[in-house]
């Protein structure tokens, strides 16, 4: 049964759809970042019937960064970079993962339902086994736990809030296979307390490839900072890979990391112009000169803001500060109402 006091705060902020997702603050924000993901969740949260809720997963960055300042920068550009583009955090509940210490209580009691061969399935645990199996080290070497419990902190993340859709590129989608899994577990042993969530992976968002043509991925170095000044933008597009063929030679768009970077941010009319210009031979240099002014238009207002905001790190601490509050009036009284179904609860 649901508290009467949770129920209220419940009613309040979730009679809508409730539409999640976490950003692990690891490295610096990218094109493929902005293309993939933020953009999408910024136009998503302006829907009526949704209330979002975005937030830093800064506990999933220690997983894998034990550089303090890294995750401390890192933190301070993704928010940044959420709120120079327009997040508006009156609709959305815009927050930071560890502001949130239900999360991580949540976090226990989930492990404690979770079976361990669920975990041992995990994709990223068992790409690292095998990594250690072919170097003929040790299965555990430089496994830590944060690894092997990423997925139930995740799920805590997402039940937590009890969202119904999770945007998330493909390779998150097992994670919210399981996280559907560990709830159902919950529920079937202490009452129907959790929503099942959907993962959303939209097929329309683009995946964005990086210089080299391979995915956009800070794991290959391959990116493209998204706030760097526009004399760097401009070389970092000029070194998209392409081809040998010169100007007056007709081009192919199939396998063109330059044409998918350029479509990502353009309209049909002019992605259909730039179709024609391949054809009819445009040179590298001219297209990617193009493709900057493209990007360029688009970013280079929100890059003044992101600019003077990380200058001032004040305002977002206090925005973050709002949403955590936000954030923990349904948390709070969900807890409360998740300890006493376990039987943490007071004794008179
Ligand atoms: N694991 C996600 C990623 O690497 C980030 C994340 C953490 C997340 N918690 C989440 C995404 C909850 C969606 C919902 O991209």
């Amino acid at each position: 049964m649901a508290h009467p006091e949770f129920k209220q705060a419940f009613d309040q902020t979730m009679s809508k759809c409730t539409v999640l997702t976490g950003i692990s603050t690891t490295g610096r924000p990218h094109l493929g970042n902005y293309v993939g993901a933020i953009k999408p969740a910024i136009q998503a949260s302006h829907k009526d019937d949704v209330q979002s809720f975005y937030f830093l997963a800064d506990y999933h960055a220690l997983v894998k960064c034990r550089d303090p300042q890294v995750v401390h920068q890192s933190t301070l550009e993704i928010a940044a970079t959420w709120l120079a583009l327009g997040l508006d955090t009156d609709e959305a509940i815009f927050y930071r993962q560890s502001d949130i210490p239900e999360i991580s209580e949540l976090t226990w009691l989930l492990t404690c339902i979770t079976a361990k061969g669920l975990m041992n399935r995990a994709h990223a645990y068992k790409a690292a086994v095998q990594e250690n199996v072919e170097a003929g080290e040790d299965p555990d070497f430089g496994i830590v736990m944060g690894l092997f419990s990423y997925p139930i902190l995740m799920a805590a993340d997402i039940l937590m809030f009890n969202a119904h859709e999770v945007p998330v590129g493909r390779d998150q989608v097992q994670h919210l296979e399981m996280t559907r899994d560990i709830a159902q577990r919950f529920n079937h042993h202490f009452g129907e307390h959790f929503v099942l969530p959907e993962a959303v992976v939209d097929d329309d968002v683009a995946v964005l490839p990086g210089c080299d043509g391979r995915k956009m991925s800070k794991s290959y170095g391959n990116t493209i900072p998204l706030w760097l000044p526009e004399k760097q933008l401009r070389k970092s597009i000029m070194k998209i890979v392409t081809n040998s063929l010169e100007p007056g030679e007709p081009k192919q768009i199939e396998d063109s990391a330059l044409f998918s970077i350029y479509s990502a941010f353009a309209s049909a009319e002019q992605r259909g112009e730039m179709k024609q210009a391949y054809a009819d031979g445009i040179g590298w240099g001219a297209a990617k000169q193009q493709c900057f002014e493209l990007i360029n238009s688009e970013i280079s207002t929100a890059r003044l803001a992101y600019e003077e905001l990380i200058a001032e790190p004040s305002r977002i601490e206090s925005r973050l500060q709002e949403g955590a509050a936000r954030a923990r009036e349904v948390a709070a009284p969900f807890m409360r109402q998740l300890r006493d179904a376990v039987g943490i609860r007071p004794l008179a």
